[in-house]
C-alpha cells in the first residue's frame, strides 16, 4: 500500500512468483503485479480487484487506510482474471458498493462468476462522484478484451488505464521514475508484444479519440506495473508508433536444428548480415520463450526462419512459434526461409507456406542436404547480404 497523491492509494499485490502468464506463452521472470486503487472521499472509490489467491493480503492493504465496508463505489474497467478474480470476496466485504463496468464486463461476469452482484453499465461520458472527485469512463473495446475501459479522474489528473501502459514487472516501488529505465522500457515493450501487437489499428484510433479529448494527465496509472509520472504522455506516443507496426533495419533469425546443420546455416546467414552492418539477433526457438521473441520482432523489419526437415515438415516448436506469430499479425515485413533436410524436404516449403499465410513476404529460400558444405554456406551468407540489401 502507498500513496500516490492526495487520497489516492495504490492497495493492489505484487505477485512475485507468477512465472507463466497467459498459458506458457508469457513467461514473467520476474513476477506481475495487479494493480488497484483506493480515492479516499466523501464515498470512496476503488479501482480495479485483484487475481484470486491474493483476497486478504488485497483486503488487507485497503484496511490500513479505511473500512472496506465505507467503500461506496468499486469501478471494474477489466473482467480478465488477473482483475476480477477477487472480485466475489470484494463484493462480500464492501456490502455497501456499487459496482460498475461496460455493458460487456456485465455479460461476461454473469458468465465467468455467476455472481449475485449487480452491475451497473457506464459508456464512455458516464461519470460518478465520490464528492470532491468525480470519475469518467473511457470504453476502450478491444484494448484487449470487449469489455475493457479506462476510468478518468479529472480533479486528480490521473488516467486509470488498466491493461493498457501496463509493464510485468516487479518492484518495492510504484513509480516508473523510481526504477531502472532500461528495465521499465523493456517490459513495457515486451507487454505491448505479446498482449496487444495484434490490435494496431484499433489503438490507433483509440489512441487518436483519446489525444481528441485533451485530458489534462499527471499520471497514468495501469493495472500492472508502474505509475507513469514523469512525461505520462509520452507513453501514448511510443503506443502510437507500435500500434502503427513502424520497423527498424533490425533482423530476427529463429531457427530450430536436430543435428547442428540448421544451426550452422543460421549462423552464417547472420555473418551475411553482419557483414553488411545490420543489427540481428540469433535465437535458437528450442530454448527461447514465445513472449520474449515477440519483443525482439515487434520493430523487426525482417525475420528468418529456419528449421530441419522432420517427418517432412518442419520442427514443432517452430511450427508452434509461427502459429503464435500469426496470432499477433506483423505488418509490412519480409522473410527468409531455410533449413536442412536428410531424404527428402519439407521444412522451408512448410516454413515459407506458413509465412505467407501470415501476410509475411518471403524473399529468399536456401536448404541444404545433410550438413551443410562450404557451398551451402556460402549460399547462407548471400542469403543474408541479399536480405540486408533489401534493408539498407
Ligand atoms: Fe491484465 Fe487483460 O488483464
Amino acid at each position: 500500500m502507498r500513496k500516490i497523491t492526495e487520497n489516492v492509494y495504490a492497495v493492489g499485490i505484487v505477485d512475485w512468483n507468477v512465472r507463466k502468464f497467459h498459458g506458457n506463452t508469457y513467461i514473467t521472470k520476474k513476477g506481475v503485479t495487479y494493480n488497484s486503487y483506493l480515492i479516499k472521499d466523501k464515498e470512496p472509490v476503488l479501482i480495479d480487484v485483484v487475481d484470486k489467491g491474493f483476497e486478504e493480503e488485497f483486503l488487507s492493504n485497503i484496511s490500513e487506510i479505511i473500512d472496506p465496508k465505507e467503500i461506496k463505489h468499486v469501478i471494474l474497467n477489466h473482467l480478465e482474471p488477473d482483475h476480477s478474480g477477487a472480485l466475489e470476496y470484494i463484493a462480500k466485504m464492501c456490502p455497501n458498493a456499487k459496482f460498475y463496468g461496460t455493458a460487456k464486463l456485465k455479460e461476461g461476469a454473469g458468465k465467468y462468476y455467476k455472481l449475485n452482484i449487480d452491475i451497473n453499465v457506464v459508456k464512455t461520458g458516464h461519470t460518478i462522484s465520490g464528492g470532491d472527485n468525480t470519475f469518467k469512463f473511457i470504453e476502450i473495446p478491444m484494448i484487449h478484451w470487449p469489455d475493457s475501459m479506462m476510468t478518468y479522474c479529472a480533479e486528480k489528473k490521473i488516467l486509470f488505464s488498466n491493461d493498457a501502459f501496463g509493464q510485468h514487472i516487479t518492484a518495492n516501488k510504484i513509480f516508473a521514475d523510481e526504477i531502472d529505465q532500461a528495465e521499465l522500457f523493456k517490459e513495457a515493450k515486451k507487454y505491448y508484444a505479446n498482449i496487444l501487437w495484434s490490435l494496431g489499428s484499433i489503438i490507433q484510433r483509440k489512441l487518436t479519440e483519446l489525444a481528441a479529448m485533451n485530458l489534462a494527465v499527471d499520471m497514468i496509472a495501469p493495472s500492472h506495473g508502474m505509475i507513469w509520472r514523469k512525461e505520462p504522455l509520452k507513453m501514448i506516443d511510443i503506443y502510437m508508433k507500435w500500434a502503427q507496426n513502424k520497423t527498424e533495419n533490425k533482423v530476427v533469425i529463429v531457427y530450430e536444428t536436430m543435428w547442428g546443420s540448421t544451426e550452422l546455416m543460421a549462423k552464417s546467414i547472420l555473418n551475411g548480415l553482419t557483414a553488411k552492418g545490420i543489427d540481428a539477433k540469433l535465437f535458437d526457438i528450442s530454448s527461447t520463450d514465445f513472449g520474449e521473441l515477440a519483443y525482439e520482432m515487434l520493430d523487426a523489419k525482417a525475420f528468418v526462419f529456419g528449421s530441419s526437415t522432420h517427418d517432412n515438415e518442419m520442427l514443432p516448436y517452430m511450427a508452434g512459434f509461427i502459429y503464435f506469430l500469426k496470432g499477433l499479425k506483423p505488418l509490412n515485413r519480409i522473410a527468409l526461409a531455410f533449413g536442412s533436410y536428410g531424404w527428402s524436404g519439407g521444412a522451408v516449403k512448410d516454413i515459407s507456406e506458413m509465412l505467407k499465410s501470415s501476410g509475411i513476404e518471403v524473399i529468399g529460400t536456401v536448404d541444404s542436404k545433410f550438413k551443410p558444405d562450404a557451398g551451402e554456406i556460402k549460399k547462407c551468407f548471400d542469403a543474408g547480404v541479399m536480405l540486408a540489401e533489401k534493408l539498407i
